[in-house]
């Protein structure tokens, strides 16, 4: 009986973000970024992350930014900041081949905009690439993760000025240069398409009257589009061997019935998602476009020259994020019970279980979705999120039995394999929030992810010590067979 497991040199690993793991927001030089005016949602309001999307203005970042009575717990994460050896020698005991991060760009420049760089801030990536070596562990970078320095919001209004693609670029030059060889694989953005949800967290836009336009948001978008390809540029002339990927929240979406009519509306929602990588993957903006600027009332400007930027340095490889599915219906009036989801609302399916925070839970829309990317686009694909936000149980002698955990992941891995084994070209996989760290969307702790548990609640109180979960063991032999333990149950 032939064994299934992974190809060789699958990467196996897991992902973080700076602006929810590291902490030591206001140490070693770091400017003030975005992601520390995001205040803690009570557990009761879960499931209304309304805050998440309302338009941002400059009243509410200051009064964050002064505030001494709020929680604001990005601004401490889980200290990765003090605790990364600890932190990547455990991921070396995993057996991880990558590491996912992302670099603070305020912590490299304080302020956004700076003369020069932080040298405090560039070191401290050093010292993390340098232990990440030690242990022969790939690192992944995201240039860019919800994480952007206040001073772009404040002083520049955010991404829908064209000025922040200079800026955001000789970030991206300065990184890229010195880190040229100790990182090969780099993300531009997070999540690209947060944009059309949070003009806040994707483009640090601030709204002078409290509204914010479609067309705002999507003139912030194409300028990141410009940036990027800019900063993929760079990266291909600085070492030839540096990949450079784009990274989509990816809304897998079902027509709620055989209806011809929902069919089109879950390709119409599908286009949503999938406009940004089309521009990125593809290199142009997709035909949909021109309608669906026009029916949304949408203007934005392109300078001369773009439109060839975007062309001529597309990514090498996607990258996305995968929690959840969605359903398409032509008249919403006819659907059923609405769901919670990262940072979107939609219809229930009533064919799938959903976590503690009402994200529903669909292994097969994984395979669904590789199959969907790869037929589209034809480039490497790479998983760089997945994963259960759930409340864990410390027992008496500390452990910490998460089966409901590798239930989850084992389903999805299954699925990975079966998508390999479809024909799609799968780079890797790095589980979201390896370690506990703070939600993106509400700012909690308890909402856990990880192989390691940190101990700290939600207001931040704890040692913030590290311990391993049961899937820490699980996860160890996933990486140590390929995939076999799993597959060849
Ligand atoms: C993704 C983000 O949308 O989802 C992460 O890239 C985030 O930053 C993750 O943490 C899970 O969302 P949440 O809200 O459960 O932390």
């Amino acid at each position: 009986m032939t064994v299934k497991q992974f190809p060789k040199g699958f990467l196996w690993g897991g992902a973080t973000a700076a602006n929810q793991f590291e902490g030591a927001w206001n140490e070693g030089g770091r400017g003030p970024a975005t992601s520390d005016t995001a205040v803690a949602v009570k557990p009761e309001d879960r499931k209304n992350i309304e805050d998440f999307s309302a338009p941002m203005t400059r009243e509410k970042i200051e009064f964050a930014l002064n505030d001494k009575e709020g929680l604001y717990p990005k601004r401490w994460g889980s200290d990765f900041y003090h605790r990364y050896q600890e932190d990547i020698a455990l991921y070396a005991e995993m057996g991880f081949k990558t590491f996912r991060l992302s670099i603070a760009w305020s912590r490299i420049f304080p302020n956004g905009d700076d003369a020069q760089p932080n040298e405090e801030g560039l070191q401290f990536y050093d010292n993390v690439f340098d232990a990440c070596a030690k242990y022969g562990i790939e690192p992944l970078v995201t240039l860019s993760h919800y994480e952007t320095p206040i001073g772009i919001a404040l002083n520049y209004g955010g991404w829908k000025n064209r000025q922040v693609i200079d800026l955001f670029v000789k970030y991206a030059e300065t990184v890229l240069t010195r880190y040229k060889d100790k990182v090969k694989y780099w993300l531009t953005f997070n999540e690209i398409n947060i944009m059309g949800i949070s003009g806040y967290v994707g483009g640090a836009l601030v709204s002078e009257d409290g509204t914010q336009s479609l067309s705002e948001m999507y003139q912030a978008v194409h300028h990141q589009f410009i940036a990027s390809s800019l900063a993929t540029k760079f990266a291909h002339e600085i070492n030839p061997g540096i990949k450079v990927g784009m990274m989509l929240a990816r809304m897998q979406s079902y027509p709620a019935t055989p209806n011809p009519a929902d069919v089109m509306e879950e390709i119409k929602k599908d286009h949503e998602n999938l406009f940004f990588s089309d521009v990125q993957v593809r290199g142009k903006y997709p035909a949909y476009t021109k309608r669906f600027f026009k029916e949304n009332n949408i203007e934005v400007t392109f300078e001369e020259g773009d439109l060839d930027i975007l062309a001529q340095y597309p990514v090498d490889f996607m990258s996305f994020s995968y929690y959840m599915s969605s359903i398409a219906r032509h008249n919403p009036e006819e659907g059923g019970e609405s769901t919670a989801g990262n940072f979107l609302l939609g219809e229930s399916n009533p064919y799938l279980a959903a976590s503690d925070w009402g994200w529903q839970i669909d292994p097969i829309g994984l395979r669904v979705t590789l199959n969907n990317l790869y037929d589209r686009y034809e480039v490497p694909l790479f998983i760089v999120e997945n994963g259960l936000g759930a409340l864990d149980q410390v027992e008496e002698d500390g452990s910490i039995h998460d089966t409901y955990r590798i239930d989850y992941l084992k389903a999805h891995i299954e699925q990975m394999y079966e998508a390999i084994e479809d024909g799609v070209e799968l780079m890797g996989y790095t589980s979201w929030g390896c370690t506990d760290l703070v939600s993106a969307s509400t700012s909690e702790m308890s909402k856990r992810y990880g192989f390691v548990y940190v101990d700290a609640d939600d207001e931040g109180n704890g040692s913030f010590d590290r311990s391993r979960k049961d899937s820490f063991f699980w996860y160890k032999e996933v990486i140590e067979t390929n995939g076999a333990n799993v597959l060849n149950e």
